[in-house]
């Protein structure tokens, strides 16, 4: 009969894909059990977004199917997401890992990647809260369907957010009169933004995804350096124009020793639903260029379709409202890639973030 010394050397054969070490030493295998020729084990993944889970629960069956003896092999894909350490002392415990999406150009469609790649997180069975930091333009209160919720704080002064599907939503739209313009000066944006961390009741999250305003002005600044960022995805369209202000964006995160988990290009080209061919509304294809020039991944690339911006207005994002969709499909592996990244990133070096003030 298999004993469990003898399970555990045949999934220490078994390589983490990203990680490149095996998962026994890793500690992924957890409450293993053998009983006669039946095994049975958790498998913890770095993420419940993991972007090769079949595979990997396919690669470790079949190395424990190979030991002599073994006649069933039962194993639970479950996942642990580690917090990121340097949060503790920037933020109140409970935030896994902040995650910036960011561009230096309005209208790219951060807002769409943000609340689609949250929502993808959580359909995935992530926990995860949204924070849309765009002070001059909150969409999020209208694209996550929570538009009109009234902020109310408790005894202690701290809010708890509304919720939809499965986000916890902050936003400054909740907090601004409808149509009226803001004028932020640097103390205010700075209490303000410090408040959205600190006072928001976010609980037990794996993931803070946070919509940034466009530009690399004060706001980004001061969110790159009041909390540690586990990366920064960066969205960007495929025409050159756009490319020459994402750049400027890139090469803030650079600068703050942020880093970035890749770069997503948004409005793709649009599939005619009556002729059945593709056109290149925005040509350019230079997010791959961006991704070399940085050495950092293409996480996807997101079709133009009306169906992303019509679920837009609607607060039913299309990751959930037509999840077959090819938008749904590109920012489901999107939230993966992306949520891979912060694992390896996580694991492989915790980057200290330098806290200087670049011009
Ligand atoms: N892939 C897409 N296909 C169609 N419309 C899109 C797509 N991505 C974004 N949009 C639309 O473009 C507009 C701008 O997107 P938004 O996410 O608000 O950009 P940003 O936050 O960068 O200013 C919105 O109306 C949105 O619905
Ligand atoms: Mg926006």
């Amino acid at each position: 009969m298999p004993t469990k010394d003898d399970i555990l050397k045949a999934l220490s054969s078994v390589q983490e894909p990203e990680l490149h070490q095996d998962i026994v030493s890793l500690g992924m295998v957890q409450n293993l059990a053998v009983c006669g020729g039946a095994v049975s084990f958790d498998y913890v993944l770095t993420t419940p977004s993991c972007p090769l889970k079949g595979m990997m629960e396919l690669e470790a069956t079949e190395a424990v199917k190979r030991v002599p003896g073994v006649t069933q092999v039962k194993v639970k894909m479950t996942a642990a997401v580690r917090k990121d350490p340097r949060l503790a002392s920037a933020l109140p415990a409970g935030i896994g890992n902040v995650v910036a999406v960011g561009s230096g150009k309005g209208g790219v469609g951060k807002s769409t990647v943000a609340c689609n790649l949250a929502v993808s997180l959580a359909a995935d069975g992530a926990k995860v809260g949204l924070l849309d930091a765009d002070i001059y333009g909150p969409n999020q209160p209208q694209m996550m369907g929570v538009a009109g919720w009234q902020p109310s704080a408790d005894a202690d002064n701290k809010i708890t957010p509304p919720s939809n599907h499965g986000v916890k939503v902050m936003s400054m739209g909740f907090l601004m009169e409808p149509d009226s313009p803001v004028i932020w000066r640097g103390p205010m944006l700075h209490g303000a933004i410090g408040q959205f961390f600190r006072d928001v009741l976010w609980g037990e999250l794996d993931y803070l995804v946070i919509d940034m305003p466009p530009g690399t002005g004060d706001v980004q600044l001061t969110l790159c350096q009041s909390v540690p960022l586990a990366g920064a995805v960066i969205v960007t369209t495929p025409q050159s124009i756009a490319l020459s202000d994402v750049r400027k964006a890139a090469a803030m995160f650079a600068k703050l020793n942020v880093p970035m988990l890749g770069v997503v290009e948004n409005m793709g080209a649009f599939h005619c639903p009556h002729c059945g061919k593709d056109s290149e509304i925005f040509a350019g294809g230079g997010a791959k260029t961006l991704a070399d020039k940085y050495g950092i991944p293409l996480l996807g690339a997101v079709p133009l379709d009306p169906g992303v911006c019509q679920t837009g207005e609607t607060g039913r994002p299309i990751s959930l409202s037509q999840p077959e969709s090819a938008p749904a499909k590109a920012f489901r592996a999107i939230a993966r890639q992306a949520a891979a990244r912060v694992s390896v990133l996580g694991r492989k070096k915790p980057l200290e973030i330098k806290l200087t003030v670049t011009k």
